[in-house]
């Protein structure tokens, strides 16, 4: 049976590679899951896979709180990331803690996750010393696009490419125990491998990566559209169309509900 890693563990790579991560939002897809996956992200891409949001920029503490509480429910040996959701951290190292505080207290959750380098230093070196594992987050920052033509691969030009380095260095040196690296050049992503110590978790990144996470509505084929770096395993929509539309026929023939199904 799969063994629960632990945090330290992980901030010292003592784990049997690849990381295996995926997202859940709900008790059921969690369950699932959690037979397969060392981590699993309740992210706040939810906004835009749940609820319909244009961004993640709408999601707020309480939905990442429910949504946590949900999976933790159903999972045993997964290490569950909850995101601290845009607002709550970024400005002012105090808030984040209360805020990260609320979001372990309340989902009994592992570890949370924060965007952003450099900029988010602080909240991430007081949530450290405050003993609170944070999973960092470089290259493509979904809390920060605001329109459609933002999501695209980061770090192509010169400036970008150092500054994603430089994130990266200062999240480790803030004290994160492992981050994740979305949508950048693989060069780019191999430079921060091979750069930095603690794990590295690839989102359109590099098969060097330590682990690798999708979203799981993307890779089930429920998702409008999806990015490259989107492996798509089946076609969920498409068989929940099929099953819809038996239902429907059933009822319109007068087949449902049958003497099975009545008491
Ligand atoms: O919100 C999310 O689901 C994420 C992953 C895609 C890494 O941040």
């Amino acid at each position: 049976m799969k063994k629960k890693l632990n945090i330290n563990n992980i901030k010292i790579k003592k784990f049997k590679k690849p990381l295996i991560c995926l997202t859940a939002y709900t008790a059921p897809v969690a369950k699932i899951l959690d037979k397969y996956c060392d981590v699993i992200l309740v992210g706040d891409s939810l906004g835009m896979v749940l609820y319909g949001m244009k961004s993640t920029r709408d999601v707020t503490l309480e939905m990442m709180i429910m949504h946590g509480k949900a999976v933790k429910k159903s999972i045993k040996k997964s290490l569950l990331v909850v995101d601290m959701p845009i607002g709550t951290y970024e400005t002012n190292p105090k808030i984040a803690l209360i805020n990260a505080k609320k979001i372990m207290k309340e989902t009994r959750c592992d570890a949370v996750k924060l965007e952003g380098g450099a900029k988010i230093y602080k909240s991430i070196n007081y949530l450290a010393k405050n003993n609170i594992p944070v999973m960092g987050h470089v290259g493509l920052l979904p809390q920060s696009v605001k329109k459609e033509s933002d999501y695209k691969v980061q770090g192509r030009d010169y400036l970008g490419f150092n500054q994603i380095i430089k994130d990266a260095i200062n999240i480790q040196q803030a004290g994160a125990f492992s981050i994740v690296i979305e949508c950048v050049p693989k060069i780019l992503a191999d430079k921060i491998c091979n750069t930095i110590k603690i794990p590295t978790i690839g989102i359109g990144a590099s098969e060097k990566c330590d682990g690798q996470i999708l979203v799981t509505e993307d890779i089930l084929g429920f998702s409008e559209k999806t990015a490259k770096f989107v492996k798509v395993y089946d076609d969920f929509k498409s068989r929940m169309d099929l099953c819809v539309k038996k239902f429907v026929r059933d009822l319109k023939k007068n087949k449902f509900p049958d003497p099975k199904h009545l008491y």
